[in-house]
């Protein structure tokens, strides 16, 4: 073969190498997404996701840089294939109108998808406006008008990877009766004073790991209530934040409990708590069982571990047993 007889020979086995193995890729901007931070591409998003649902093979729906404004948005399952891979280059924007928002219980919420990956991009949950409300005590939206940046709520096998979330109105990310979810390499960061920002909660969840990740919050960088199960978190940094709490448990009299779950190599930095446990003091068959915290460095921590059996926290709860 002479030297232009290979390289046509390289060219088409690259071709046909890219249409047998690429997966579809679907650009929000085809759906008309506009990356100009103001004109609402919400329905283009809603569109891209119902080709890359209904596809009958893996996909890739592609966000590029700029910024795109979106009000919430259900990305719903199940999909036809297993394998939905989400590029962000670019970051998506919530409204500042904290009433313009929507509707969905979150802004960014994948509920009944089995295999999503997330990779890259920033989310700005543009949580300032609703923050100031309620710390200036004005009547401020709530229910489902305010919203957690990211959820997930009956999914299986989910990796957030290289996401940052900014600014969240309520948490940042939320975990919801999924199974098999991996987060590694996420940054979240608000302010230390902002209301009930926390970081990432799971629940009623088997099979999450948080690695690699940094939290800076106004509440728990993570919070795990009950159902939580086979749980670990390694490599975590948190501060400003509230630390990392497993409960509030035992609200209620029938209760999930929380097991098997891992804590190690975590830094806490300028956060009012570290490690805690914290349950209601009253009747429930909830319970903590099979926790282990290990290699935790604390930095000007006010409460580096603490286990909490009669949690109050607004030092007034009628439930609570009382001591006669
Ligand atoms: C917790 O770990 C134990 C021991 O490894 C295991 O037997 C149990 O099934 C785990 N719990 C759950 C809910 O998976």
């Amino acid at each position: 073969m002479n030297n232009s007889a290979l390289l046509s020979f390289l060219c088409l086995f690259a071709l046909l190498h890219q249409s047998l193995a690429a997966s579809p890729q679907f650009n929000v901007i085809q759906f008309g997404a506009k990356p100009d931070g103001r004109t609402d591409s919400t329905s283009a998003f809603l569109a891209a996701w119902k080709q890359a649902c209904s596809s009958t093979r893996g996909v890739t729906l592609y966000v590029p840089k700029g910024r795109f404004l979106t009000r919430s948005m259900l990305f719903k399952g199940p999909c036809r294939n297993s394998a939905i891979f989400i590029r962000i280059d670019g970051t998506l924007v919530a409204p500042s109108d904290i009433w313009a928002i929507g509707n969905n219980p979150n802004w960014i919420e994948f509920q009944y998808v089995n295999g999503v990956t997330i990779s890259g991009g920033v989310l700005d949950g543009k949580g300032a406006p609703l923050w100031s409300c309620k710390l200036a005590g004005r009547k401020c939206p709530t229910g489902a008008t305010v919203q957690q940046t990211l959820g997930f709520s009956f999914c299986n096998n989910v990796l957030v990877s290289g996401v940052t979330s900014l600014n969240s109105q309520m948490f940042h990310v939320v975990i919801n009766f999924c199974r098999n979810v991996k987060l590694q390499g996420v940054r979240i960061s608000a302010p230390g004073n902002s209301p009930n920002t926390d970081g990432i909660h799971i629940q009623m969840s088997t099979g999450v790991t948080v690695v690699n990740t940094k939290v800076a919050t106004g509440d728990d960088c993570v919070s795990i209530g009950p159902g939580a199960a086979n749980l670990r978190i390694e490599n975590f940094a948190c501060g400003p934040g509230h630390g990392i709490s497993i409960g509030s448990l035992g609200k209620n009299v029938n209760e999930p409990g929380v097991q098997n779950v891992t804590v190690k190599s975590t830094t806490f930095t300028g956060t009012t708590n570290g490690l805690r446990i914290k349950s209601w003091g009253k009747p429930s068959n909830g319970f903590a069982r099979n926790i282990l915290f290990q290699h935790a460095t604390m930095n000007n921590v006010q409460n580096p571990i603490f286990i909490d059996q009669r949690y109050c926290p607004d030092r007034n709860c009628p439930d609570t047993v009382k001591k006669n």
